[in-house]
């Protein structure tokens, strides 16, 4: 029997459209393993710079109604190093992207190249971490930077290019455009939204780094009009991510414009068992509907 959940984006076949967020248990190939068994539909990794960066001192996660409220600050141990965790990968039978940061452009290729030549089967370019000097969101936030980095790495590396977007900006859809005219092959709406929390007793923010990144429930009606806004500006696929907890949530996003979901903040919250039960949710979903496809209903708010 064909499978129903079965998706295409970018050019990588998803055995169904839930994938794993970056920064979430995505460090370690013995992590990344779990979430393979637990039935994601791909994987992407905790993003990747050239060199190695400590991060912020903690506290770099706090929850809050809704969700988690992170700043961890990029902490990674630099591609190079990472190399050996991809090669690990190679027999994982699901599709690996690497999620990368970097300065300039020539670095977020040079990156690219690392990730690509260990194995990767498409990387995905952080241009939305709300709180990181000279990189993530700073370079997000500006169509031409984003431009000019997407299409750095579109020329140097021939893997697929997902670009991850951040909801703090005026006009989302203006910068998915940028995206798609420098040849990503997708887009991922949305990054963790610019927030902060403060111990009253103390009168401090909460976090090391005074500010973060809000992610999980709270977040999903804003990250859903952001893919709905992206639908209707560009053509090359969108995956959504933003408080995806529930089939629902998932069939929402896919109603929405989106060819597939991330979740990663309902993991930290409710287990790895999330992968199956929003598949299983919407396999129920489909035959309901006499649908014969996943696809039928990517975008489907917007017909009339
Ligand atoms: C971090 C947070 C993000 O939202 C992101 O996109 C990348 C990194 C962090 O704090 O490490």
């Amino acid at each position: 029997m064909a499978n129903l959940l079965a998706v295409e984006i970018a050019g990588l076949k998803l055995s169904n459209p839930t994938m794993l967020a970056a920064g979430i248990l995505g460090m370690s190939s013995s992590t990344m393993r779990l979430v393979a068994e637990s039935g994601a539909g791909a994987i992407v990794t905790k993003s990747l710079g050239l060199k190695s960066r400590r991060g912020y001192s903690n506290p770099t996660v706090v929850q809050v109604e809704g969700g988690l409220l992170n700043a961890m600050g990029l902490p990674n141990p630099g591609i190079k190093y990472f190399t050996q965790e991809i090669r690990n990968m190679h027999d994982i039978g699901i599709p690996l992207i690497v999620s990368i940061y970097a300065f300039t452009p020539n670095e977020f290729a040079a990156v690219a190249k690392e990730a690509a030549k260990a194995g990767a089967d498409g990387l995905e370019l952080n241009v939305s971490c709300p709180h990181a000097e000279k990189t993530g969101a700073e370079i997000g936030q500006n169509p031409r930077l984003v431009e000019e980095a997407t299409a750095e790495v579109k020329g140097r590396v021939e893997k697929p290019v997902f670009v991850k977007l951040t909801p703090n900006v005026a006009n989302i859809a203006e910068v998915a455009k940028a995206a798609e005219r420098a040849g990503a092959d997708a887009v991922t709406a949305i990054n963790t939204i610019k927030a902060m929390a403060i111990n009253v007793e103390t009168a401090r923010p909460i976090l090391g780094n005074m500010v973060g990144g809000l992610s999980g429930a709270a977040i999903r009606p804003i990250a859903l009009r952001c893919v709905y806004e992206i639908y209707k500006a560009v053509k090359i696929p969108i995956v959504g991510c933003g408080g995806v907890n529930t089939w629902k949530d998932a069939v929402e996003f896919l109603e929405a414009g989106a060819s597939a979901v991330q979740i990663g903040t309902a993991i930290a919250i409710n287990g790895l068992n999330v992968f199956r039960k929003i598949t299983e949710g919407i396999s129920i979903f489909l035959e309901r509907k006499r649908l014969g496809s996943v696809k039928e209903i990517v975008g489907s708010s917007h017909r009339s």
